[in-house]
């Protein structure tokens, strides 16, 4: 970027605090009038192996170590248990007695014991320097997931782990450089792109049903008040308040963001281009603190950073614009919208699930008509597996697509569908989204994780 371009962003050093480094280089905007973050603060290395379309030796049995065992984690033991060729080999966490629990439904199971980690914040390691495990599956809070992931991939082994993949850029620039570098896998494990209406929408969408997604809507609208002021449940100082007490823009977009990406062929023949996101200010949060805690409260005079709902608007090199909403905080039924318009029709999944279609797309599909399509277009997964899914349960079923598949491909030596770069790109939207929104709403390039392989590399098919 030549000097005379540049317009320095008055801003600029928030936005550097925002992604954590010490020596905070002044941020400039490109000449399309865009923030660019240069790679080379992220020290990512130009030439190394990609490893899109990665494929590794097909594993017999699926040994897996778990770390993390609160509440999400257990549910993932009891799930891989009712999957063939998976053994439980170690379980971590920092409390012994959720180790100590889980490995009761273990055995209760009829398993081997696994073999038990816990008492310090890094026992973790000691499990990933184990020989005989390969597959570190980890259920921690937000900052352990990067950690887990590229300690596991240095020694050698697959890392699953929780969403967000990562919280920062140079966090998401890590994974792609230690996975490029050891060749290993490393899923985020992204469950909603197996919902029954997000894999129905896939198929529906390869078959050509809407024809080409034009726009799509998604979010994560969860009133989590309770669970962010729970000093139980939100174990360790409260991990999920304190996001929201340091942090702005769309803390956890990956739910929204990871079947729209897969339907749009984000990173597999488009990329997201640039972002501008915007806030609103914080409300809903005081207001909850005050009557919980009562207005003298620490929590209801503390600041907390993260606007009531936040609105990110993606274009992409293809053209397309995805808007993607955060809202923890607003009292409002959850949605994740799921909205794709195309040029034949749309589909829609929240508040109700719906579809509109050429040659009749001013009305909805009525209840017999969408009951066809939608049984036309049953993903062949959910057909496998979906009735055993919801047996299972874990979010109605899609918790255990996901895993199914995960060990599925592991086990064939296939690539896997979501692949390191998805984890780096979906999770990148969280810091980009602050930067916009700290810098009023100016756009900001997206990074290109896949250093150019996006151009060449074919869409997720249809997975039968
Ligand atoms: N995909 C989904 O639908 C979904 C749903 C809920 C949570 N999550 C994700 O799962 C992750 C965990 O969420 P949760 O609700 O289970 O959180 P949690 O706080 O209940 O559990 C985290 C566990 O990690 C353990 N831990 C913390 N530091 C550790 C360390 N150094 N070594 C070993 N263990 C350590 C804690 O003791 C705790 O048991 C988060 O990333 C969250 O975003 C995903």
């Amino acid at each position: 970027m030549k000097s005379s371009r540049r317009k320095f962003i008055k801003t600029a050093l928030a936005s550097g605090a925002a992604i954590g480094l010490s020596s905070v280089p002044i941020f400039a905007e490109n000449k399309e009038g865009r923030i660019e973050i240069p790679d080379s603060i992220f020290e990512q290395s130009k030439k190394t192996n990609n490893v899109v379309g990665l494929a590794c030796e097909p594993l017999d049995k699926v040994r897996i170590g778990f770390v993390g065992l609160g509440m999400r984690g257990p549910d993932a033991v009891d799930r891989m248990m009712k999957i063939e060729g998976v053994e439980i080999k170690a379980l971590c966490d920092l409390l012994p007695e959720r180790v100590k629990s889980v490995q009761e439904m273990v055995k209760k199971a009829g398993r081997p014991e696994a073999i038990e980690y816990y008492g310090s914040d890094n026992a973790w390691m000691k499990m990933c320097e184990r020989d005989d495990i390969d597959l570190i599956y980890s259920c921690t809070p937000w900052h352990l997931h990067v950690p887990n992931a590229v300690y596991a991939m240095k020694h050698g082994k697959h890392a699953a782990i929780e969403v967000p993949a990562a919280t920062t850029l140079k966090d998401c620039w890590e994974l792609v450089n230690t996975a490029e570098k050891t060749t290993r896998h490393c899923m985020m494990l992204e469950n909603c792109c197996y919902d029954f209406f997000e894999l129905a929408t896939l198929n529906m969408v390869r078959e050509g049903l809407l024809g080409e997604i034009v726009h799509a809507e998604c979010a994560y609208i969860h009133d989590l008040r309770w669970l962010k002021f729970d000093k139980e449940k939100g174990y360790q100082g409260m991990w999920r308040l304190k996001h929201s007490i340091k942090h702005t823009g769309s803390l956890y977009p990956t739910h929204g963001i990871g079947p729209v990406a897969q339907i749009m062929n984000i990173n597999r023949g488009d990329k997201f281009d640039y972002l501008t996101s915007m806030s609103t200010n914080q409300f809903g949060m005081t207001i909850y603190a005050k009557e919980k805690f009562g207005s003298n409260s620490p929590e209801a005079n503390q600041t907390y950073k993260l606007g009531d709902m936040n609105t990110t608007l993606v274009k992409t090199n293809k053209g397309h614009t995805i808007m993607i909403q955060h809202d923890t905080t607003s009292p409002r039924p959850y949605s994740r919208i799921h909205l794709l318009s195309g040029t034949k029709g749309i589909a829609m999944k929240w508040p109700q699930q719906k579809i509109a279609l050429e040659p009749n797309p001013h009305s909805w599909l009525k209840e017999d008509e969408y009951k066809l399509v939608m049984e036309k277009y049953e993903h062949p997964l959910a057909k496998k597996i979906g009735e055993k899914a919801k047996e299972v349960g874990g979010h109605g079923g899609m918790d255990f697509i996901m895993d199914w598949r995960l060990i599925y491909c592991l086990r064939n030596g296939l690539p896997l569908d979501q692949d390191v770069y998805d984890a780096a790109s979906w999770s990148a939207l969280i810091e980009l989204s602050e930067i916009s929104t700290l810098n009023k709403s100016t756009s900001v390039e997206v990074p290109d994780f896949t250093r150019g392989a996006w151009k060449t590399t074919s869409p997720i098919g249809i997975v039968s």
